[in-house]
This record gives C-alpha cells, sequence and structure tokens, in this order.
C-alpha cells in the first residue's frame, strides 16, 4: 500500500516535468518474477513438433490478494514460450476458448500468408486452428498475439502474448539456459481498478492505455534472483502503447546483443534502450554477487513515454557461477542491401486510423509485392508517435530524418519507432511464399491505431504478375 502511495506521487513529480527517475522502495519488490514455461511440443512421425495452444479466460492476482479476470493461452495470464530451431517443421494447434473470435499472430515468423494469423484467420469461438510451417529464418526472440480486426487492443490488454524463440547457431558465449541465465521480460502496462483488474477503453485518446502500474511477465512490481555472472534478456515490449527507455539505476553499462530479427554482427555497449511496442531487444547484462539493481524506464517527450517508473529489482545471489565473456563476433547477418532502381513506397502517417488517408479495409489490397523482392519503405509522420511494422519480412532501418540508427538498433528488425513528425526509411526484405488472395498486414503497433485502422494490406506474388492480381477479396466489405 506504501509502494502505491509512492507511486501516486511519483506521478505527480513526473506530471511537473521531473526527469529524475523515482527512487522506489526496493523492498516493494516483493513477488518473484515468473518465467513463462517452456512448451512442450509432441513429436511425430516425420518431426513435426506440434504445440498446443487454447485461448482461455481464468483469473490471476496482477495484484496479490487480489484474484481478476484475466486472459491467457495455457493458463489465465498470457502464454507459454515457444522454442523451435531453424529446420523444425512446427505445428500450432490453436484452440479458441473464448466468447469471441480472435486470430493468432506470429509476430516476427516468415511464413506463408495463410498461416500468419492476422485478421483474417478468424478462429471462431470452440474452433481449433492448426497453422504449420517450416522455421527458416535465423534466432530470434519473437512473440505471438491475438490480431483480430478492431480487438487486438481489447485482447492484448486482457493478457494474451506469449514469446516464441527461435534457435539457430548461436554464438558461442551467450547465455542460452533458459529460465536461468536466459530469461524473457514481457513489458506491459495496465491501469488497474480499485479491485486490481485491468481497467480502461484501450480504444480510448490519442493512444489508448498508458497504464501506471509496470508489469513484467504480469507481474507488478517483481523481483529476481540470478545465479550466473551473465545474463541475457529477451525484452519484449508487449504493451498496448507505451514506449520504454529501459536503464539501470546504477547507469551501468550492458550490451544489445539482437534486435527484433536476429542477432547483430557484435555486441553493441549502451546505458539505455528504447522500445515502442512489439519491439525485442536481447541485451546480456554482468552482475556482481550479492549486488541488487533495478530495471527502470524514464519518461522522455514523445507522449507515450510518460512517467518514470521501475520495472523489475534483479538481486544476485552472493556466489554467482562464472560466465563465459562476451562473444566479440555474434552473427553475420546478410546486410539487406537495396539494388540500383529498387521500388520505394511511401507511406503516410496523419491522424491515428489511417495510412495514406485510407482507413483499413480487410476487402481491399493496399500493395502487390513480386517475391523476393528488396524494397525501400519510406514512412513519414506528419503527427504525434507513431511505430510501423510489417508482417513477414525483415528490415533495416536506413535513416531517421537522414540521420543512421544508433548502432544498438541497427540490425534486422520487424517494427520500427516512427518519431513525431519524422520521416523512417526502411530497406525491406520480402520472402518467397506466394499467395495473391491472401494479405499480410502493415501497422502501427500502437493498438489503438491498429484497431481503429492505421493498417494497411499486401500481397506476395510470382514477379510479372503484379498488374494480373485482384485488388479485391471477396467475402468481406
Ligand atoms: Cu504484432 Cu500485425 O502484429
Ligand atoms: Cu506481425
Ligand atoms: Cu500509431
Amino acid at each position: 500500500r506504501q509502494f502505491l502511495a509512492t507511486a501516486a506521487l511519483a506521478g505527480l513529480a513526473s506530471a511537473c516535468g521531473s526527469s529524475t527517475p523515482r527512487a522506489s522502495d526496493p523492498a516493494a519488490f516483493r513477488t518473484e518474477l515468473r518465467v513463462p514455461p517452456l512448451l512442450k511440443p509432441e513429436v511425430d512421425k516425420d518431426g513435426t513438433r506440434t504445440f498446443a495452444l487454447t485461448m482461455q479466460r481464468g483469473r490471476s492476482e496482477i495484484l496479490p490478494g487480489r484474484p481478476v479476470e484475466t486472459w491467457g493461452f495455457n493458463g489465465p495470464h498470457l502464454g507459454p514460450t515457444i522454442r523451435a530451431a531453424r529446420g523444425d517443421k512446427v505445428r500450432v494447434t490453436v484452440a479458441n476458448r473464448l466468447d469471441e473470435a480472435s486470430t493468432v499472430h506470429w509476430h516476427g515468423m516468415r511464413l506463408p500468408a495463410r498461416m500468419d494469423g492476422g485478421p483474417h484467420q478468424t478462429i471462431a469461438p470452440g474452433a481449433t486452428w492448426s497453422p504449420h510451417w517450416t522455421i527458416d529464418q535465423p534466432a530470434a526472440t519473437s512473440w505471438y498475439h491475438p490480431h483480430p480486426h478492431g480487438a487486438t487492443a481489447r485482447h492484448v490488454y486482457r493478457g494474451l502474448a506469449g514469446m516464441f524463440i527461435i534457435d539457430d547457431r548461436t554464438a558461442p558465449g551467450l547465455p542460452a539456459a533458459y529460465g536461468v541465465d536466459d530469461i524473457p521480460l514481457i513489458l506491459q502496462d495496465k491501469n488497474l481498478a480499485e479491485d486490481g483488474s485491468p481497467s480502461g477503453d484501450p480504444l480510448t485518446g490519442t493512444f489508448g492505455i498508458l497504464g501506471d502500474h509496470m508489469l513484467v511477465n504480469g507481474v507488478h512490481a517483481p523481483f529476481l534472483n540470478v545465479r550466473t555472472e551473465r545474463v541475457r534478456f529477451r525484452v519484449l515490449n508487449g504493451s498496448n502503447a507505451r514506449m520504454y527507455h529501459l536503464t539501470f539505476a546504477d547507469g551501468r553499462t550492458f550490451h544489445v546483443v539482437g534486435n527484433d530479427a536476429g542477432l547483430l554482427p557484435a555486441p553493441v555497449p549502451v546505458d539505455e534502450v528504447s522500445l515502442t511496442p512489439g519491439e525485442r531487444v536481447e541485451v546480456v547484462v554482468t552482475f556482481t554477487a550479492g549486488e541488487q539493481v533495478l530495471l527502470r524506464t524514464r519518461s522522455g517527450s514523445d507522449d507515450i513515454d510518460e512517467g518514470d517508473f521501475d520495472l523489475l529489482k534483479i538481486v544476485a545471489a552472493p556466489r554467482l557461477a562464472a560466465s563465459p565473456g562476451l562473444p566479440d563476433r555474434l552473427a553475420e547477418p546478410a546486410p539487406i542491401v537495396v539494388p540500383p532502381g529498387a521500388r520505394v513506397r511511401r507511406f503516410r502517417l496523419n491522424g491515428h486510423d489511417a495510412i495514406n488517408g485510407k482507413e483499413m479495409d480487410m476487402s481491399r489490397i493496399d500493395e502487390v509485392v513480386p517475391a523476393g523482392a528488396t524494397e525501400i519503405w519510406e514512412i513519414e509522420n506528419t503527427v504525434y508517435a507513431h511505430n510501423f511494422h510489417i508482417h513477414e519480412v525483415a528490415f533495416q532501418v536506413l535513416d531517421v530524418d537522414g540521420e543512421k540508427p544508433p548502432a544498438y538498433a541497427s540490425g534486422h528488425k520487424d517494427t520500427v519507432y516512427v518519431p513525431p513528425k519524422s520521416t523512417v526509411r526502411v530497406a525491406v526484405r520480402f520472402g518467397r511464399f506466394t499467395d495473391p488472395a491472401t494479405p499480410y498486414m502493415y501497422h502501427c503497433h500502437i493498438l489503438r491505431h491498429e484497431d481503429s485502422g492505421m493498417m494497411g494490406q499486401f500481397v506476395i506474388v510470382e514477379p510479372g504478375t503484379e498488374n494480373q492480381v485482384p485488388r479485391t477479396i471477396a467475402g468481406h466489405h
């Protein structure tokens, strides 16, 4: 209770423009961080690994002692971590036990459009959807979440989200023992009602929900005991709208080793990383035996990053197991080279419910892309904060208002921040799964914006057939 009072005061302080992070009482962090369990697949004769997910309602305690309704996969809140390796044949059976239709999208996965889980792959209440594909992309931290058009914000806010880790040949030296020194951190913010339940309408205001209670893996004010010198955190911004500027309370240096879509060529030392909704970053942090440190986010100036909050207390054991040194080189991600004469497509974000002046229409194909193309997508934001996510692809940020992105964000990504009144150019590499009748999405990942129409659809087709593709999809209006 005392912590809540402090939080309320700190909220006031930050509203008055203080930029000093709140010194919350480390003793207030007294619930152990939950680490989502790894989901065990069934392996059949041909080697296909089948993972079973059930979307369900349940009750969980966001504030200790106050059970409230939340939604989750295979449990009351969030979902288990799926882990698969490059080359694996995977299938996921997704059973919908909610009272309403939903979908499940594999954010960051490169797969055929029919398996993507966007708004067209609806799962009716009581039904089961079973997409299957072969994992064929570099090691990365992806995730999954519902994507029903107009209801994504509500379904995610209720608690539906989980991690999907892809393994490949991993650089020796990167911590990789799940739950020990390789730990997912799903960052989400909520407004909580008196009874402790997530409250507020995620479709109001300019940005929807900007909560004042920070959750990590669904836990409010958590602590984590670490037992190794180095720990790799796979950080996901799973929030509806909030942007984080992550630092440690003592300002220590840590290393970014991966972006959304894979590892960086080499670790990049930083003392802060910024993350907008949908983005992931993999970091390696070094600890000293017996110490305690808070992971926090500071306020910025872009509306979606308002408030200084401490997120997680990390407690290092009195004796730490030795970790291998941080490798000098991590991966050889082929840079996405834009060929001369590459197609440039322009997307204009003004307001919150349209792209290029057009509201999302499930029956309209906005863009037709030839398989295997590399293109420049130029995203111009004339207003307040947005970001931009493209399904299926990996891209690299070329520039933000002509400036190169910071080194830690220069790797392969699928979601990028588009600051107020700025233009971001990305070099996009498209895959080779063609389907002229089933679109992939691109959209702002601030879910209030996505739901209200700041989303468009593209199809990938055989090169040379672009002009023969129907630009409308039957069965929608
Ligand atoms: Cu994370 Cu279209 O979604
Ligand atoms: Cu996605
Ligand atoms: Cu937006």
